[in-house]
């Protein structure tokens, strides 16, 4: 586990495996703080970029040996850029690829020397750069375990006392964040047979008691009491049991509090049911669960920043597997709140369990919900992999997500929900199927949902793309991305 904290100090005289430092690309570009190391080096940085070895450009990453002229052995340089262009999302890559190449250098302590003039948001930047990009899901792994590099302290070195609260302040953002996204991304990479829905409620139910969260889990006999129709439906199939997962932060004082509500889809495993996938089309389905993840990571997160909210968090929890009792093509459902379902492919099972999920949203009077899911192949094709489909029936809500989104820079892009979508989804025996035309499959998608989701203002956000990465890049690891959690804390942070 990497420890970081601040110190008040001269990078002179720091003992530690090596010094990290930002550079600017251009001429004359070097900082106040990077003069003073290039001095302290004779000059190394300046000779170095002279000779144009190093330029600064964007995650260049070059260390200098010191030789003794200060205490540490390395001085390691990365390129940021070009000093106009640098922003928060430049920070957390620089820092993910630097934090990365010099664990692979065997690293084990850095020390990051800082500007008097860095902002907590940048800190918190530094921080999440670092903790995300050296992410790993290993522990399935059992050769090997003994060459694993690890990054084990982080310090943040100022020259100036009166700055240690602001570094303080952006570290622990920075943290609690990036527990929250590290909670996602673990339980998205964690396969079927190690999550099932039992165990994704029980994980719900151990961050409820360690942030102080309301939690209540319903079983199946609960959601046939509930009349949780479209669950069950979905789970009828699996020899695992479903799960219904409520958790509120704000519990106590619901009623003169703004409620978010937010609703994920928990689908441990999606095999299509009996409209069965193909082989390659389920190898990364133990992710749809990722909406559920990006909930869960969120309220832990919430439960440490304690809003002025009450934030509602439900995970349908459900397989979707093929058996003698799994349901048909053709089988009708009625969902939470009586609305009929036709169901014509059962590989069209998130918006069932959402269907329930936002029924129940209701009873909480919500001045929003929210719901991640991994609903659609089609935003893959629509978006690719680094941008979610963001669809609702408030633009203002809409609006406030997008900006969320670009502050955190996970890419959402609004696709619309008019009208003209829904004759798709008419059904001759019911009162809606759970398929469209085949056509504008991530708005069919949406559509569905919206036929549940009445009596409030509502957001969709289809992370089919955004969920797993199989190539991994910068802070984003391979596998789970833990998507959305970053969002919907800056969401709660900006909400008054
Ligand atoms: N979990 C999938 C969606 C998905 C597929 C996400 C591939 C990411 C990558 C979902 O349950 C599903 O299978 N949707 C179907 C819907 C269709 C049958 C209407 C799809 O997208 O093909
Ligand atoms: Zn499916
Ligand atoms: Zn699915």
């Amino acid at each position: 586990m990497l420890k970081i904290n601040v110190k008040v100090g001269d990078f002179r005289q720091e003992e530690t495996d090596a010094i990290a430092l930002g550079i600017y690309e251009g001429e004359d570009s070097l900082t106040p703080l990077a003069e003073s190391v290039d001095q302290a080096l004779g000059g190394a940085i300046s000779n170095l970029m002279g000779l144009g070895d190093f330029e600064g450009k964007l995650k260049q990453v070059v260390t200098l040996y010191t030789n003794g002229k200060v205490s540490s052995p390395r001085i390691s340089l990365v390129g940021c850029g070009k000093a106009e262009d640098f922003n928060q999302e430049n920070i957390r890559q620089v820092s993910a690829k630097h934090a990365r190449s010099l664990r692979n250098l065997g690293v084990k302590k850095i020390i990051v020397p800082i500007p008097d003039d860095i902002s907590d948001l940048s800190v918190q930047a530094i921080v999440e750069g670092v903790k995300l990009g050296l992410y790993t899901f290993d522990q399935h792994k059992t050769e090997g375990r003994n060459e694993i590099k690890e990054l084990e302290e982080l310090t943040f070195l100022t020259a100036n006392e009166s700055r240690t609260s602001v570094i303080k302040q952006g570290i622990e953002l920075g943290n609690t964040i990036t527990d929250g996204v590290i909670l996602a991304r673990d339980l998205t990479n964690q396969p079927a047979n190690y999550l099932t829905p039992t165990i994704l409620a029980e994980t719900a139910q151990s961050v409820a008691k360690e942030k102080n969260l309301r939690c209540e889990i319903f079983d199946s006999v609960k959601l046939q009491e509930e009349k949780f129709g479209a669950m069950l439906g979905v789970s009828q199939g699996s020899l695992e049991e479903p799960r219904f997962v409520i958790l509120e932060y704000g519990f106590e004082e619901a009623n003169e509090k703004d409620t978010l509500v937010l609703v994920g889809k928990g689908i441990t495993f999606d095999s299509g049911g009996l409209s069965l996938k193909s082989g390659s089309g389920m190898e990364t389905m133990k992710d749809d669960m990722a909406g559920a993840a990006t909930v869960l990571g969120a309220m832990q997160a919430i439960g440490e920043l304690k809003p002025d909210l009450h934030v509602v968090g439900l995970i349908a929890a459900s397989e979707n597997m093929p058996s003698g009792t799994a349901q048909r093509p053709g089988d009708i459902v009625t969902s939470y709140g009586g609305k009929t379902i036709e169901i014509l492919n059962t590989d069209a099972e998130g918006r069932l369990v959402l269907a329930d999920a936002l029924g129940y949203a209701k009873n909480f009077k919500p001045e929003a919900v929210i719901d991640f899911a991994t609903l659609t192949g089609a935003v893959v094709t629509s978006l690719g992999r680094s941008t979610a489909g963001i669809m609702g029936t408030d633009q203002k809500l809409v609006d406030r997500i997008i900006s969320a989104a670009e502050k955190t820079h996970e890419r959402v892009w609004q696709l619309p929900l008019w009208d003209d979508y829904e004759e798709a989804l008419k059904s001759e025996v019911a009162d809606v199927k759970n398929t469209g035309d085949g056509t504008a499959g991530a708005i069919a998608g949406g559509t569905f949902l919206k036929k549940f989701a009445e009596g409030y203002s509502w957001t969709h956000i289809d992370i089919g793309g955004t969920a797993f990465d199989i190539k991994g890049s910068s802070y984003i690891s391979k596998g789970g991305s833990g998507y959305g959690v970053r969002l919907l804390i800056q969401l709660v942070r900006d909400w008054h």
